[in-house]
């Protein structure tokens, strides 16, 4: 089997689906391994990392799709790859198709075995390769929050932890996953008042028991949203239903409401977003103004760290493309019925049910 790694060209993108060491244990595991020039610069992998890893370079992404039988990526392809897929071909890569309709059309037209990565599930049920993503986004989304409250950015000039004698600044954190888990652990680290809501109650019990009393937790309902989202100086947008398109959970006339130069970082954007005023931002203008709010919703976040979230990601993935190596794409997903659920379009068809769901193909 070739394994094929193009270079990312997302705006900003910054992370590789494949470390030196990943390298190494598919060569040892039997695979060929195509790098495209420079993959693994911006997560700081040079080329000469990979050759020495056993891995071929190429001059170019077309090279790489055109030799690889497995294109292994972090980031959905863009429009200017949709030439370069193969019939036929299998990619392992986020796909967010719930999110991304032109994409999956291309994925039917040319029968991809497309397997996303935020679909494939561990045995308790949970989604392994979003977790550390996710982990980083919600870390993230305080830092990128806090610095946005600045008065010279245009926010309210809030400092999160504020000083001894004035008011902390308020952080609202919808979803308690793991992105929102990750969110409240820096946001009490930097001394904000906190407050997570969420509908799993299971979920606020945890983070209740673990921050006894200092972060408030609360049903996720409309009547506290709406209070909530009206004192926030940062909101976090943090829920998600598998595979489908998020929710709206705050509406354009709660936005309205809150104080001028507050910031609202919705994680959720690469699954539509999860407040009514959003849409997607990317790493050139990360940032826009809507009813005096400003509004973050970059859809790749974890490329502001590339190479932790390079790391992150492939220690996440390399058990799954091992088992792929090891025992080939379809024995592989026979065997393995967690990679089987990351199989999202296969034979010209969607065969991830939420995924049908979102797009009307059921
Ligand atoms: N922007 C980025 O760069 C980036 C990076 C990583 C992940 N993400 C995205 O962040 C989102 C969250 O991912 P996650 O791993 O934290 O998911 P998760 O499944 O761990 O958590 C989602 C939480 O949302 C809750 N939820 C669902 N509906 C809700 C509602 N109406 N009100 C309140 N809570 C509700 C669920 O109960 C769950 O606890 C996903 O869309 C994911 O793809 C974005």
């Amino acid at each position: 089997m070739l394994i094929g790694v193009p270079k990312e060209i997302k705006i900003g993108e910054t992370r590789v689906s494949m470390t030196p060491s990943l390298c190494r244990r598919c060569v040892s595991l039997g695979a060929k391994v195509a790098i495209e020039k420079s993959a693994g610069l911006s997560a700081g992998f040079t080329d000469a990392e990979y050759r020495a890893a056993g891995a071929t370079i190429l001059p170019s992404a077309r090279k790489v799709w055109a030799a690889a039988d497995l294109i292994l990526k972090v980031k959905e392809p863009l429009p200017a790859e949709y030439g370069l897929m193969r019939e036929g071909q299998a990619i392992f890569t986020y796909l967010h198709l719930a999110a991304g309709p032109e994409l999956a059309k291309v994925l039917l037209k040319k029968r991809i075995l497309g397997i996303a990565y935020e679909t494939v599930e561990a045995a308790d049920g949970s989604f392994p390769l979003l977790k550390p993503m996710s982990q980083i986004a919600g870390r993230l989304s305080i830092q990128i929050g806090a610095y946005r409250l600045q008065s010279q950015l245009g926010g309210s000039g809030v400092l999160l932890g504020g000083i001894p004698g004035t008011m902390p600044g308020h952080v609202v954190v919808i979803g308690a996953g793991n992105s929102g888990a990750h969110a409240v652990q820096m946001a009490v680290g930097m001394g904000a008042r906190v407050t997570v809501l969420d509908l799993d109650m299971r979920k606020l019990e945890a983070l209740d028991a673990e921050y006894r009393g200092r972060v408030v937790t609360l049903m996720s309902n409309p009547a506290n949203i709406e209070a909530e989202v009206a004192d926030a100086d940062l909101l976090i947008g943090a829920v998600l239903i598998p595979a489908a398109k998020a929710p709206i959970v705050v509406s354009r006339a709660m936005v309205q409401r809150m104080r001028p130069g507050s910031v609202i970082v919705d994680i959720a954007i690469d699954q539509g977003g999860c407040i009514e005023t959003i849409r997607p931002t990317s790493h050139e203008k990360p940032t826009y103004q809507e009813h005096g709010i400003i509004h973050y919703a970059v859809p790749n976040m974890p490329a502001l760290v590339g190479r932790t979230s390079t790391m992150g990601l492939t220690q996440a993935t390399e058990l799954f493309i091992s088992v792929i190596v090891e025992k080939g794409i379809e024995r592989a997903l026979a065997e393995h019925k967690g990679l089987a659920k990351g199989v999202n379009t296969r034979n010209g068809k969607i065969t991830y049910d939420a995924v049908a769901k979102a797009l009307g193909y059921s």
